[in-house]
């Protein structure tokens, strides 16, 4: 990684900080695209926990946080495809659930939501194919504080963890 890109992360990291608080103002009715998202596929079979790109910095709750991951059924066989290509149909809604480390992942409780939505299909992949939502009673709009760090998946259309990745993120 060049020491440019890291600087660009570096900052978004921190932009997550003061964004943080606002995720969870979010009130009212979920967005029908995702309200039942936990009856959906659930992608990864033990929690996601580690920093497995090295570019995860304090995001989605940091090297300590537990994740698990959501598919619709739009997205689902691509997704866990073990070799892709990775280019997702439009529709597809990936739901990721954050936990602050182990003890609150046992404990249960309200997660915190992030969604990303394919939207178009570009060729080539452009970032506004997906739109990003902070919480799970969010809106859904282009983000480029996401987008951006999530271009680093440029190759499997702006998504980390799928069929085969998987492994690799569910080693400690
Ligand atoms: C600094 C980098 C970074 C930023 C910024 C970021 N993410 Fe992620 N995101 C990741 C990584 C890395 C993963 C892979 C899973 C892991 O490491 O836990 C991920 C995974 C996800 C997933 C699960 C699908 C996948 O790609 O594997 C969703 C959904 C998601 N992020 C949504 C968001 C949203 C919404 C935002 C903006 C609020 C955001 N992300 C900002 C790095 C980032």
């Amino acid at each position: 990684m060049t020491p440019k890109l890291t600087l660009k992360i570096g900052t978004l990291a921190f932009a997550s900080l003061t964004l943080a608080g606002c995720a969870y103002l979010g009130l009212g009715s979920p967005d029908p695209r995702w309200a039942d998202y936990t009856s959906w596929t659930k992608i990864n079979e033990e929690p996601i926990t580690g920093d497995h790109t090295h570019i995860l910095g304090n995001l989605h709750q940091g090297s300590s946080g537990y994740r698990d991951i959501y598919v619709n059924d739009v997205g689902r066989d691509t997704v866990l495809d073990p070799e892709g290509p990775y280019k997702y149909p439009v529709g597809t809604v990936i739901v990721k659930e954050q936990y602050r480390n182990q003890a609150a992942y046992e404990r249960g409780g309200r997660p915190g939501v992030t969604v990303m939505l394919k939207v178009e299909d570009s060729n080539p992949t452009q970032a506004s194919d997906w739109q990003w939502s902070r919480g799970y009673t969010m809106t859904a709009s282009e983000d480029d504080f996401c987008s951006a760090c999530h271009m680093a998946a440029y190759n499997s259309d702006l998504n980390f963890v799928n069929g085969a990745s998987l492994p690799d993120f569910l080693r400690q």
